[in-house]
């Protein structure tokens, strides 16, 4: 039951997660092909709430779920990760009690460290943990917002590194993949960027893949990123989503950051995701 509801969409119901964070979408069936009316409303909220959470799913069959990825635009390949066999465009997200590490356990944009970072990424979760294995996101148009404008004057016209070397090298090693020759993306991105569908302005630097802002001394860059990275992490600015088995998130990655808690050791948790290429930022 769908208890406060945006008006705005005619063909799906969406509930807001937060005042300026997030919605849950109901009416919706993932496990099929949507109608274009479906579609246009889902763009809408996607836009307008940042990241969307697909309540009362069924499993969404492998080809259902790329092709409404393909919906918003082309895939993205990952740099580093196994995907599922027999379907290149699905990264599948797994930990139980073999594992070392779990993905996404870091605040981030997914692969920012790409020239071109993903626009959006659609998981869908299968097997839950109990209790726990929550993700959290947060705002960055807010973040952005929320600074005093002498701050805004000195980010507004820097450029960060984002390098993925650190994070991806071995780091599928126990999922049989061997990364050996393999150069891992570097790229530089302003600090802050503005959203290529909205006009808004967001901060775009994350503890993950940003190393350095490149006009600061290393001093003055790890003070500035430091203070960016508290910033963007208020929790006036986060949400934290609890998924039930087979809900579906969809995030902006072009305006909010998310990160994966991995509290529910030795349990397993499996979900597949779909990632969707974006554009150089600006
Ligand atoms: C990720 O894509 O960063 C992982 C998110 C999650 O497992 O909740």
């Amino acid at each position: 039951m769908v208890k406060v509801r945006d008006h705005k969409y005619q063909f799906i119901s969406a509930r807001p997660f937060a005042p300026n964070l997030g919605a849950e979408i109901y009416d919706v069936d993932l496990s099929k092909k949507i109608s274009d009316e479906q579609f246009s409303d889902i763009a809408q909220a996607f836009l307008d709430h940042q990241v969307l959470f697909f309540k009362n799913q069924k499993e969404i069959p492998p080809d259902v779920h790329i092709a409404f990825g393909k919906r918003f635009g082309e895939l993205h390949a990952h740099p580093a990760a196994p995907t599922m066999k027999g379907y290149p465009e699905i990264f599948e997200i797994h930990a139980d009690k073999n594992s070392k590490v779990a993905n996404g356990e870091f605040w981030h944009s997914d692969v920012s460290c790409d020239d071109e970072p993903p626009l959006g990424t659609m998981l869908q979760i299968h097997i839950a943990p109990d209790c726990g294995g929550d993700t959290m996101f947060c705002d960055m148009y807010a973040a952005y917002e929320a600074l005093s404008n002498p701050i805004k004057e000195l980010i507004g016209g820097l450029t960060a590194t984002h390098e993925s070397e650190h994070l991806y090298r071995g780091r599928y090693s126990d999922r049989g993949m061997d990364d050996t020759g393999t150069i891992f993306p570097t790229a530089v991105h302003p600090v802050v960027r503005t959203h290529p569908e909205t006009g808004r302005k967001a901060l775009f630097v994350n503890r993950t893949f940003t190393t350095r802002i490149n006009e600061l001394s290393v001093d003055e860059s790890n003070v500035v990123l430091n203070l960016l990275f508290d910033q963007a992490e208020h929790i006036n600015h986060q949400i934290r989503f609890n998924w039930s088995i087979n809900d579906m998130a969809f995030w902006d990655n072009r305006c909010c950051m998310h990160r994966a808690i991995w509290d529910y050791w030795p349990e397993e948790r499996k979900g597949r995701r779909v990632t969707i290429k974006g554009d150089r930022p600006k």
